[in-house]
């Protein structure tokens, strides 16, 4: 009997000593001279239509390139996350963020009403136009003198929305291309008479193309447009992350130098109000 009390006593310490151990605090952190590893920052999955230099392009390596990468990397490094880019076709780019395949895109995206509904966007951090690109021989002078000519677009831009506004909806005349690239070629081959997209775009290109003979044309009628960094409607940390890291960059004067390296000065400041 005592042998029995024994056991029992034995195996409730056991018991005791098992459910102590799980009690025991946690390993206390290491001495403040051995500071433990930061955590990994997040990696961001990034698209970006790599077809819009001096925005975003490819260079002969195959890496994307241009002054939104340029800015969504200033901004990622401020704000303490990473980002990988990834070449994704315009067609469906706002779809991928909503389905999560893309966290951020940065494309030149203009910031407008209609994708605000679908999107959330970062403050503005580019001002933009339409412009029209022509051949040097052409008559245009306006944007109003489109309305009988064809015209190329790049499909489902704010280009394509001034023109279908201009000519009509279900005008034919109108050509909707995947990529600008390939609108700025059916103009340069004669299948369409003018291409209307965002005016840095065309710049870049009528300057790095002097064979295919074009001309610009700006007007009054195309609305100022902004370009915004967009993520997934209600995504509010991760904007709140990106607008942090873009003011850093436009207080610290980072952004002013990306400006001036691919527009080759700094951007006109707004005027202080009097
Ligand atoms: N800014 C215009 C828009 O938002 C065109 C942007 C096209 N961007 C691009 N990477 N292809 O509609």
């Amino acid at each position: 009997r005592r042998f029995l009390q024994t056991a029992a006593v034995l195996a409730a310490g056991i018991v005791l000593a098992a459910c102590g151990k799980k009690e025991e605090p946690a390993p206390v952190a290491p001495a403040a001279s051995a500071p433990a590893p930061a955590p990994a920052p997040t990696v961001y999955a990034v698209g970006t239509d790599a077809a819009y230099a001096p925005f975003e392009s490819q260079d002969e390596k195959g890496e994307i390139v241009g002054f939104d990468i340029d800015v969504l990397k200033a901004i990622a490094a401020k704000a303490g996350f990473e980002v990988k880019f990834i070449n994704t076709p315009w067609e469906g780019i706002f779809n991928a963020l909503g389905q999560g395949d893309r966290d951020i895109v940065v494309s030149a995206v203009t910031i407008t009403d209609e994708r605000k509904q679908t999107l959330d966007f970062s403050e503005p951090y580019f001002d933009a136009a339409q412009l029209i690109a022509v051949r040097d021989n052409s008559k245009v002078a306006k944007f109003a003198d489109l309305k009988k000519l064809k015209v190329g677009v790049q499909t489902g831009t704010t280009g394509d929305e001034a023109t279908t506004k201009l000519l009509g909806k279900t005008n034919t005349n109108i050509k909707r291309f995947e990529s600008t690239p390939l609108a700025l070629k059916e103009l340069e081959s004669g299948g369409v008479d003018a291409v209307v997209a965002d005016n840095g775009v065309v710049i870049h290109h009528v300057a790095n193309n002097p064979g295919a003979k074009f001309k610009t044309i700006s007007d009054k009628e195309f609305a100022p447009e902004h370009y915004g960094i967009a993520v997934k409607k209600g995504n509010t940390a991760l904007l709140e992350k990106i607008n942090q890291g873009l003011a850093a960059i436009k207080a610290d004067g980072t952004y002013d130098q990306i400006y001036a390296k691919y527009f080759g000065a700094a951007p006109a400041k707004a005027e202080a109000p009097a």
